[in-house]
């Protein structure tokens, strides 16, 4: 372990959030010193979803402040003061730490590009992070999440729905993913499809509360994707198109607009769909291979079914312990990053700028 003192910057930009932090680590715990999350919430809710395109140009127009604010102690400004950002930069922090993939190219390239100009300009050694990784390390935000091997992580966002063995700090073996759509991408097809607005874990997932909380036994039940095929593997394509059928069976029964009390009960019965194949599954992981603790991390982590349904089955395990980060750290944010580039830093795997690659399709291994 490094006894000196270190700080580290953190950038993120590897789907729809430009992100900054810097994280101070002081006899090898790191501290989150400030965060900064500039969303691109608005701008693709015209749409209905993410346009790479239109991801990438909003990155490259908040990079900079992003950055020079989270250098700046973590207030979001209107004019950051540039010079002392960088002043802090050069003279207080010993390493910069950036997502390298999975992701979207174009949104990668941006923050990765910075890393790699600042690095270059001011000679600071880089760190190149998993996108996945630096959700998994979301939770060691909390001082005393216990770390223990072997841990298995359920990762679930927008982009990626994983399983994933960790034995060790940077040795993953990823023991199934899903197959077709991520679990965060089919919440938002089911939104759009009822016509809910984007992103849509958030609303469905309130929508599927306001059913419960009527305690009325729900007419619909969708099927469980590869529940019992034998893998650690997850689909949700098809339960998406289930839910399109039902939709448009719902439709001709009650007329094009659905009510909001037929929309609460379709979002519960596919909110209870997906919880049950991502519990169902994890739990069968963790019978086979008798981790010290379970992470459930990535943006669809802030699913209040998911989190309470996984803590109160795993909390039947007197042995295992559940970790998941704090709601804001559950989306996309580069403290996450930092958070991991903290542990590749004690183990003395950092790079150079020449030295570093990008990776759209990077696998955590
Ligand atoms: O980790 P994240 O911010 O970005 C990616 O790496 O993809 O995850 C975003 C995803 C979106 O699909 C969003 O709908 C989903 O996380 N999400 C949720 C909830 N909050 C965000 N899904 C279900 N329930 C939620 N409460
Ligand atoms: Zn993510």
């Amino acid at each position: 372990m490094k006894s000196k003192d270190i700080k580290i910057l953190a950038i993120e930009s590897s789907c729809d959030e430009t992100a900054a932090s810097v994280i101070g680590v002081e006899n090898g715990q790191p501290k989150i010193l400030s965060s900064i999350v500039s969303s691109q919430v608005d701008l693709h809710a015209l749409t209905g979803g993410v346009v790479p395109e239109v991801a990438s140009r909003a990155h490259v127009e908040a990079i900079v402040p992003v950055i020079a604010e989270a250098l700046l102690g973590g207030q979001k400004s209107e004019k950051p003061d540039f010079q002392e950002a960088i002043k802090i930069l050069q003279d207080e922090i010993d390493y910069i730490a950036v997502t390298s993939g999975p992701g979207l190219i174009g949104s990668i390239l941006v923050g990765f590009n910075a890393a790699k100009t600042l690095g270059f300009a001011l000679d600071k050694p880089i760190v190149p992070i998993n996108h996945i990784e630096g959700h998994i390390y979301s939770v060691f935000s909390d001082k005393s999440a216990k770390i223990e091997f072997p841990i298995i992580s359920l990762t679930v966002s927008g982009g990626h729905t994983s399983l994933t063995l960790i034995k060790n700090h940077g040795e993953y073996e990823t023991l199934g993913e899903t197959i077709d759509d991520a679990a965060g991408e089919a919440f938002d097809k089911v939104a759009k499809l009822l016509c809910l607005g984007y992103p849509g874990g958030p609303i469905v997932s309130k929508y599927a509360g306001q059913f419960r909380e009527k305690s009325i036994k729900s007419e619909i039940i969708f099927p469980r994707p590869i529940l019992n095929d034998g893998t650690f593997n997850f689909s949700f394509s098809g339960l998406k198109t289930s839910v399109l059928q039902k939709v448009i069976d719902l439709k001709k029964e009650h007329g094009n607009d659905l009510s909001d009390e037929i929309k609460q009960e379709v979002c519960a019965a596919f909110e209870d769909a997906v919880v049950d194949v991502l519990v169902t599954k994890t739990l069968k992981a963790v019978g086979r291979y008798e981790p010290k603790a379970v992470i459930l991390a990535g943006g669809v982590a802030a699913n209040r079914r998911l989190r309470g349904e996984l803590e109160s089955k795993i909390n039947s395990k007197k042995s295992v312990d559940f970790l998941v980060p704090p709601m804001n750290l559950c989306g996309d944010n580069a403290a996450m990053i930092g958070l991991a580039a903290c542990y590749h830093i004690l183990r003395n795997d950092v790079s150079t700028w020449q030295n570093i690659e990008v990776d759209s399709n990077l696998e955590l291994n």
